[in-house]
């Protein structure tokens, strides 16, 4: 089963894709943290994206589409993966469900995670993640290690709140439009409630995933 999780920026898709994977047995896939590693690691794609990561900006759909090219050929992914943070634009949508179909493959469902912006404002002003493994924590100061894997939790640039307003203009003008997209070409769309408890959140996504 192929699933891409859309939001804004805080929506839970992070959160929520690393449980939805686990229960499906499938690996989650974040484009955020595949550049955020490629940064770390000073690589030249990593290079490439750092200034717009750090604005809250989009890095090119070439880029993206690379990563995808490279996730769908190993075989990690055979049985499926849960995408976190793609597709961000219709030219990576309409790059993606065509490689998908080279393959003879599709994408099964998109999940929408819906939130209102002040909670997602909240929700990044308040967030750490782990340097290492990069899982999203709230409330935890930076310095604090991570529960899972040892590392050191920081702050994201782009948690910064001009980087957040960014990110939430960019959601809206260039994100938004797949939703229509999706919903034109006639593939299946659903809306999650991605407010509230965080295991009620994941039910609910499982229940429109497993029927
Ligand atoms: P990315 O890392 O994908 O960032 P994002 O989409 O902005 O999403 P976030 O990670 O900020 O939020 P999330 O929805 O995952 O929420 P989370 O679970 O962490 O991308 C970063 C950058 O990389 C982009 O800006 C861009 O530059 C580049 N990039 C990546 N993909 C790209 C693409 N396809 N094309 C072009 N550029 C791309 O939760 C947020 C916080 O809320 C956490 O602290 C969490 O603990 C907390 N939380 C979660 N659920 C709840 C809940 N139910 N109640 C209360 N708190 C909650």
């Amino acid at each position: 089963m192929i699933v891409v999780l859309l939001g804004p920026p805080g929506a839970g898709k992070g959160t929520q894709g690393e449980r939805i994977a686990e229960r499906l047995g499938i690996p989650k896939i974040a484009t955020g943290d595949v550049l955020r590693a490629a940064v770390r690691d000073g690589t030249e794609q990593g290079l490439a994206a750092k200034a717009y990561m750090d604005r809250g900006d989009l890095v090119p759909d070439s880029v993206i589409l690379g990563i995808m090219k490279e996730v769908f050929e190993s075989p990690s992914t055979a049985d499926g993966a849960i995408l976190d943070g793609v597709v961000r634009t219709v030219p990576q949508a309409e790059g993606l469900t065509g490689m998908l179909a080279e393959l003879g493959r599709k994408v099964d469902n998109f999940l929408l995670f819906d939130v209102d912006d002040d909670e997602l404002v909240k929700r990044l002003g308040g967030r750490t993640v782990c340097d290492t493994c990069q899982t999203p924590y709230k409330g935890l100061e930076p310095g604090t290690k991570c529960e899972k894997c040892g590392g050191n939790l920081v702050r994201r640039k782009d948690d910064e709140p001009e980087a957040i307003r960014n990110r939430l203009e960019v959601y809206r003008k260039q994100t938004a439009p797949v939703i229509d997209w999706v919903k034109e070409k006639k593939m299946t769309l659903v809306k999650i409630d991605a407010s509230g408890d965080v295991d009620e959140i994941t039910e609910r996504a499982l229940k429109e995933l497993e029927g």
